[in-house]
């Protein structure tokens, strides 16, 4: 445990912004019981990104294990208020009744939870409220999730549709078939981004479905492309749709798979994920978070997380090996952490700006995410017209949001209620455009290190630069 907080917080020195790393790290300290550092990693991300409900959620269980129960609870009330979807806020707050000793009150929180999300049920609360009812409602008609030894309050609360497009690894790295596939994901699955859809086939899936021709031409098919954007655009959405639209293996590694390679015998899995690639191409090897990989930490090219950087980069250079017809796909919402040794000709040499979904986009992305609720009226347009700046994630949001509303009476009368229009923009209206913040980092780096006009996609996108 402890060699692997170690290793966590190497590659935070490394990428000391990455929201997903600094939650891992935060999660460990607390198992840890180091509150301060723990404590600072939250709000660290939440200085990036104020409404992130998983580290708010952090800090109130942080003021739960400090003893200090009503800070915890002002907390978890506020994350509910803003964030009433939000199931984990729900049995946290259960979990302070039942210090302060007021199980009905728990009891209550607890069923509102488990009725958003019944994986999250947890024996021990459930041991705790044995035989309690709730004070108000009467919830006997409802049937309450199946106890699994899994399901732990301490659950992330945006596990529940989670991507599975990288797959967690243990502590030690095993690269099993989980890791390979096919995806049956493909272009349609994922709403707007036409540009960004044709850019790709141009760039990505033309050259490897005609590799003879560039051939012809002694081209090289294959190389590294850097997807960057705003954070929940879809970057790793869209990653995975790229392999399921071309029928390509796609090998996916995480974030958990590189801080794996971070602490286990690094160089030769990273040698052996590039070979499984070769073997199968064309294929594609997707890094995510690759700014956790790949990041600009010059004091660390000292330090032994050099080996691991210079593998890949070896491994990506080709020299020793055939990389013809493997496609190496990175995804980060920090290109400004990047290496620019990532960065010349034949590794990450080209870079797709992914930009939140335009109006017109956010009505596509809408509809693919309609098909999955039941719905009454929809006018995808007039939700897109009052959703501007919300990313993907945001839109989600939004349903999430919805449903949250409509979820009392359903469980009331037992009836389906389908959603509408007003509600999904009466949602709208409670949630806030995640994608402003990441544009005030981006536009200082865009209009003072604008290296080889790396940003010019973004200033383009701000307006500042013509297209
Ligand atoms: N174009 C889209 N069509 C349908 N759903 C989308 C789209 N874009 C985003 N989403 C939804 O938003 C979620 C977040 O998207 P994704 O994880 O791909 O974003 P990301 O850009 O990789 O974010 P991060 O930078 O945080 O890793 C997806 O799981 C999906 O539900
Ligand atoms: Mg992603």
């Amino acid at each position: 445990m402890a060699q692997n907080l170690d290793a966590l917080r190497l590659a935070l020195q490394h990428s000391p912004d990455n929201a997903p790393l600094l939650m891992l790290f935060a999660d460990a300290c607390l198992d840890e019981g180091l509150m301060d550092e723990a404590e600072q990693s939250f709000q660290h991300v939440l200085k990036n990104d104020p409404a992130n409900a998983d580290a708010r959620l952090g800090l109130a269980r942080v003021a739960l294990l400090q003893g200090k129960t009503s800070q915890a609870a002002v907390r978890a009330e506020q994350i509910i208020s803003d964030t009433p979807s939000c199931a984990a806020a729900y049995l946290l707050l259960a979990r302070i009744h039942i210090t302060e000793g007021d199980r009905s009150k728990a009891r209550a929180m607890y069923d509102k939870g488990i009725a958003l999300n019944r994986s999250l049920a947890d024996p021990g609360i459930e041991k705790d409220l044995h035989g309690v009812k709730p004070p108000e409602e009467e919830t006997s008609g409802r049937k309450r999730g199946a106890m699994t030894s899994s399901g732990s309050f301490m659950e992330s609360v945006s596990d529940d549709n989670d991507d599975d497009s990288h797959p967690r690894g243990g502590a030690a790295f095993d690269l099993g078939l989980a890791d390979f596939e096919k995806p049956k994901l493909n272009f349609s699955g994922v709403g707007g981004m036409e540009a960004l859809k044709e850019e790709i086939r141009m760039k990505i899936i033309y050259p490897l479905q005609h590799a003879e021709l560039f051939k012809a031409y002694d081209k090289k098919v294959g190389g590294g492309v850097l997807l960057y954007g705003p954070p929940g655009v879809g970057k790793t959405l869209i990653s995975k749709a790229t392999a399921g639209e071309i029928k390509a293996n796609f090998i996916a590694l995480g974030l958990h798979q590189i801080l794996d390679m971070w602490i286990g015998n690094s160089e030769k899995n990273m040698h052996e994920v590039f070979e499984l690639a070769r073997q199968n191409a064309p294929s594609i090897l997707f890094f995510d978070e690759v700014d956790a990989l790949a990041a600009d930490r010059r004091d660390l090219r000292q330090s032994a997380g050099r080996n691991l950087i210079n593998a890949f980069l070896a491994e990506m250079d080709g020299a020793e090996s055939n990389n013809d017809g493997v496609l190496i796909l990175g995804a980060t919402n920090a290109p400004w952490h990047i290496d620019p040794a990532f960065r010349r000709p034949g590794r990450f040499d080209r870079t797709l700006f992914v930009p939140p979904p335009d109006e017109a986009g956010r009505a596509a992305i809408i509809e693919v995410m309609a098909q999955k609720k039941p719905i009454g009226e929809l006018d995808p347009r007039a939700l897109a017209k009052k959703t501007e700046g919300f990313s993907g994630a945001d839109l989600k949001a939004v349903f999430d949001i919805a449903t949250e509303e409509v979820m009392n009476e359903v469980m009331r009368t037992g009836k389906v209620i389908p959603l509408n229009t007003k509600d999904l923009i009466k949602a709208a209206g409670r949630h806030k455009a995640t994608t402003k913040a990441w544009f005030e980092s981006a536009k200082n780096y865009a209009m003072y290190s604008n290296q080889s006009g790396f940003y010019d996609d973004v200033l383009k996108h701000l307006g500042l630069m013509k297209r």
